[in-house]
């Protein structure tokens, strides 16, 4: 009689669990939905906007062209700070040059001029070209592609939400 109960009680809990865990599902695609077009304030929507980021990402690559003026508009600088992570073994926002120069205001800064930083030949070539938005969007997409010699050993960031939300996030370090 008692295990009929517990039965009962288990069963019950697990479709509690799965009508709880749908419902959420539901409001974060929703929540998406409805500030995809304008901004992500706060850091707790980021997250939801990641998870939701990989199933729009095939949509993007599939498109021939994309808008970057508007994809550079769109980016975020809470969630380009996790994908400047991906930066942080070799370049700081600090004014300190390691493997790679310093990237606090590289935003609009000349290419290649971090004072006593060796930079390779290929990147130099691109001196006295600034480094705007649009031109850090394409070099982040494939360096190899941009400066064929570069030293910059990183293969490159092919979501251009991450690369938006990355010059976001630079952009608010001069
Ligand atoms: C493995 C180390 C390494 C990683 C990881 C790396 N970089 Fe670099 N980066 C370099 C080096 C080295 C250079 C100098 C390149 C040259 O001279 O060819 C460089 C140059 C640059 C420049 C040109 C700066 C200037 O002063 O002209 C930018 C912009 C840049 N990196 C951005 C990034 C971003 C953003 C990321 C992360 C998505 C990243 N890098 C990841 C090593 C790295």
């Amino acid at each position: 009689m008692f295990d009929t109960m517990t039965a009962t009680k288990t069963v019950g809990a697990v479709c509690g669990a799965l009508l709880v865990f749908l419902l959420g599902n539901w409001a974060a695609t929703s929540i998406y939905a409805m500030s995809s077009g304008g901004h992500g304030a706060e850091g707790e929507s980021t997250q939801a906007y990641t998870i939701d980021t990989g199933a729009a990402a095939p949509a993007a690559e599939a498109g021939p062209a994309i808008d970057v003026p508007a994809v550079l508009a769109a980016g975020d600088a809470a969630a380009g700070e996790k994908v400047f992570g991906k930066c942080k073994a070799c370049h700081s926002i600090e004014a300190k040059d390691g493997t790679g120069p310093h990237l606090n205001g590289v935003v609009g800064r000349p290419i290649a001029t971090v004072e006593g930083f060796a930079y390779s030949d290929s990147m130099a070539a691109h001196h006295p070209a600034v480094w705007d938005p649009e031109t850090l969007f394409h070099f982040l997409e494939n360096p190899k592609a941009f400066a064929a010699d570069t030293k910059m050993k990183f293969a490159g960031l092919p979501k251009p939400e991450d690369r938006a939300n990355l010059i976001a996030f630079l952009t608010q370090h001069p």
